[in-house]
């Protein structure tokens, strides 16, 4: 769109039912807040929405899996991404959530308009439910094989594996995700909506409108709409959601709730209002523009379920632009809550306080635009350490030095009578990077436009080592001062350098807010100067004007700590079948109910595994490790030492005297700087609580366990 006249800018609510990972900041919230940024810092007229997403099934299967009500977990929830999202410096002009009075009526109306425009179908269908809980088993209450590719975990709306949307009809073996139960099928009503009725405007406006979008997006879209599309049901029956109104249904909803995904993306519209009066010119005048980011996941979603429903309603704007971002996997692996295979925001936060915005560098320099990428510890460490260390701060920190050094502590003169090609060169420099940077972040190219910035950079300490000034200053006269061409020449370089410092404090100020405001604490500028119409200019620093002492702007990342990091994944993975407590669980697809199943291993495999009893003879907490609990095994012929993740479980003092099995095989791990020699086995009681796996009647220590 040429020449918005303001921006709405939305990100995807997440499901409240567990913490965010760097894969849901990296898939949508961090693009989302680089380009709010910058487009602020353009002061453009823009609000940036979020909240969260606390209907559905993802949240009443977290509840029925820890025994506590739906609402205990959207609040528990929502406070820690909320949380997690200000900390991480999302800067959302609201976070709200769907549980909100204005949301429940902005979406109930929204479907009593549909309704009475008579753009529903009302059908009675034969539903699979579940009579054990009695409970219809729609979406992911339903698991069952994947006729597409076999997968034996694919849910009743879509396979995780393959990615080929479902509905529970066509799963093989199909059994309820609450109770393991073979289903029955029942009659029920609900209200669809005919997508068959949109498909083609929505063809003539993605297909032949918006051929600009991401590769990645347009071809999912093409997919969907070749191979035609069909009524999809609005409404689900459960208690936990908004509940359809009357008309059509009962008063009280009569157990029918809004399906989440029709609820959901009403909640931009929702939480709009609840941030601004003026709601209406950001969704209803066509020189708004509005972008959706989310997640791949979600496109189908936002391209044509949502932009079918706001032109069924009609009033609205529709999106500009759905720029989704491939998945984030971690180590070579997929992400996955259920196996703990996840960073999780708010414990990187933890262990690495100060160091948001190198989380929020390493993700955009890795984000998953075009394909899905990976994130390892050791990249993290290589990108701080030799990036945003070695190139950037490093950059800043000579010019801090050497003009505190060299000029005094202030910005020097401009001696424009003895410029030479290496100065005009770096002036041009710094005006193309800003129309670079400019174009790549308008067409949503985060990645390429932070590696301009850090270029630029780089061409700093280029110059800067090409000018030599440190030398320069060696050419001195009597006094031991600089000779006055030397000085004319190092105030030339550091004035230069400083001016760039400057640009490079606007350019990287959408991608490392902190890392910028650090930068104008320097510089003892207002946040004024960050505008983006100051950016290509030479001029931000006036001459004579007295500079702060340099700050550090990054640490270097040490060996240990990344070691520690990945120690701290692996091990959650060992004890992911049993760990799921509400600590460490997320937001969704895998969480389910079902036992995972692992491959078929040989008698000899088995046989490989040395299991023994022993008693715990000492337990302790391990040092700034939350989870960790460093205990003493006695096996019979030896006492061994085992760090097991436990100590959310578990108090020390209630462990000591107790039986349990032992791997005492397992190669010797480092947790914490303590080697653990083996590990103890576990299994998880009704209530998600951790239990020892023992022999059922006391044994002697190092008795063999087959
Ligand atoms: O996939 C998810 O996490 C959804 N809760 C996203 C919803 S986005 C929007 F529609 F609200
Ligand atoms: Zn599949």
């Amino acid at each position: 769109m040429n020449d918005p006249k303001r921006y709405l800018i939305t990100a995807a609510l997440p499901y409240a039912n567990g913490p965010v990972h760097i894969g849901h900041l990296a898939g949508c919230y961090l693009p989302a807040d680089i380009y709010v940024r910058y487009l602020r810092a353009q002061k453009r007229d823009v609000k940036f929405i979020g909240g969260s997403d606390e209907h559905g099934v993802p949240i009443t299967i977290r509840a029925l899996k820890e025994g506590i009500t739906p609402q205990q977990v959207v609040d528990k929830f929502h406070a820690l991404i909320k949380e997690s999202m200000e900390q991480m410096g999302i800067s959302f002009d609201i976070y709200s959530r769907t549980s909100n009075k204005v949301h429940h009526e902005t979406a109930a109306a929204f479907f009593s308009k549909m309704y009475g425009d008579g753009l529903f179908e009302e059908k009675e269908t034969e539903q699979y439910y579940d009579e054990t809980t009695k409970t219809f088993l729609a979406d992911r209450y339903i698991t069952g094989t994947c006729p597409v590719c076999s997968n034996p975990n694919a849910y009743g709306d879509q396979c995780e594996k393959c990615g080929s949307a479902l509905s529970p009809e066509q799963l093989i073996n199909p059994h309820s995700a609450l109770s393991e139960a073979v289903p029955v099928k029942k009659k029920t009503t609900h209200w669809y909506f005919p997508l068959q009725n949109y498909e083609a405007w929505l063809k003539e406006w993605i297909i032949e409108g918006h051929k600009e979008w991401k590769n990645n997006v347009y071809g999912q879209c093409k997919s969907w709409l070749d191979s035609g599309l069909q009524s999809r049901a609005m409404t689900r029956d459960s208690s936990w959601g908004i509940k359809v109104p009357t008309p059509p249904a009962p008063e009280g909803g009569g157990g029918k709730v809004l399906y989440v995904w029709f609820d959901a993306p009403i909640g931009y519209i929702s939480a709009t209002k609840e941030l601004t009066e003026k709601w209406t010119d950001y969704w209803c005048k066509e020189d708004t523009k509005l972008v959706h980011f989310i997640g791949k996941d979600n496109i189908v979603f936002h391209c044509i379920i949502f932009p079918a429903m706001l032109r069924a309603h009609g009033g609205f704007v529709l999106p500009d632009n759905v720029p989704a971002n491939e998945f984030l996997n971690i180590e070579g692996e997929k992400v996955s809550t259920s196996r703990n295979w996840a960073v999780w925001v708010h414990e990187y936060i933890k262990d690495f306080p100060g160091c948001e915005d190198v989380l929020r560098y390493v993700l955009c320099a890795n984000a998953p635009e075009t394909k899905d990428n990976d994130f390892t510890w050791k990249d993290f460490q290589d990108r701080n350490n030799s990036e945003l260390v070695s190139i950037f701060g490093n950059f800043v920190n000579r010019t801090w030095v050497l003009m505190h050094k060299l000029c005094g502590g202030k910005v020097p003169t401009l001696h424009e009578n003895i410029l030479d090609e290496k100065d005009k060169t770096l002036v041009k420099e710094i005006e193309n990077s800003k129309i670079k940077i400019q174009t790549l972040l308008e067409e949503y190219k985060f990645r390429d436009a932070l590696f301009e910035v850090i270029d630029l950079s780089r061409k700093g300490n280029k110059y800067l080592q090409e000018k030599e000034p440190w030398i320069v200053a060696k050419k001195t006269t009597d006094d031991g001062k600089p000779t006055a061409d030397a000085q004319q020449s190092i105030d030339n370089c550091l004035h230069m350098c400083l001016q760039l410092t400057a640009n490079l404090a606007i350019f990287i100020n959408p991608f490392l807010p902190g890392t910028a405001k650090k930068m104008i604490g320097m510089m003892k500028v207002v946040d004024k100067m960050l505008d983006w119409e100051n950016a290509g200019k030479i001029k931000l620093l006036s001459v004579g004007y007295s500079l702060r002492e340099p700050q550090l702007l990054f640490r270097k990342i040490e060996e240990e700590e990344i070691t520690t990091q990945v120690e701290k994944l692996k091990s959650g993975l060992i004890k992911s079948s049993t760990i799921m407590t509400t600590e460490n669980a997320a937001p969704t697809p895998e969480n389910k109910t079902a036992p995972e199943t692992k491959e078929v291993i040989q008698f000899e495999d088995f046989a490989k595994i040395d299991l023994k009893t022993g008693t715990i003879t000492a337990a302790e907490k391990v040092d700034k490790a939350d989870k960790l609990l460093k205990l003493e095994v006695d096996l019979g012929s030896e006492k061994r030492t085992i760090v097991s993740g436990i100590a959310t479980h578990f108090d020390p003092s209630e462990i000591i005297g107790k039986q349990v099995v032992v791997v005492t095989n397992l190669a010797p791990r480092k947790m914490r700087g303590i080697e653990s020699n083996g590990m103890i086995l576990m299994a998880e009681n009704n209530d998600g609580k951790l239990i020892f796996v023992n022999p059922d009647q006391t044994t002697h220590n190092g008795s063999g366990v087959s």
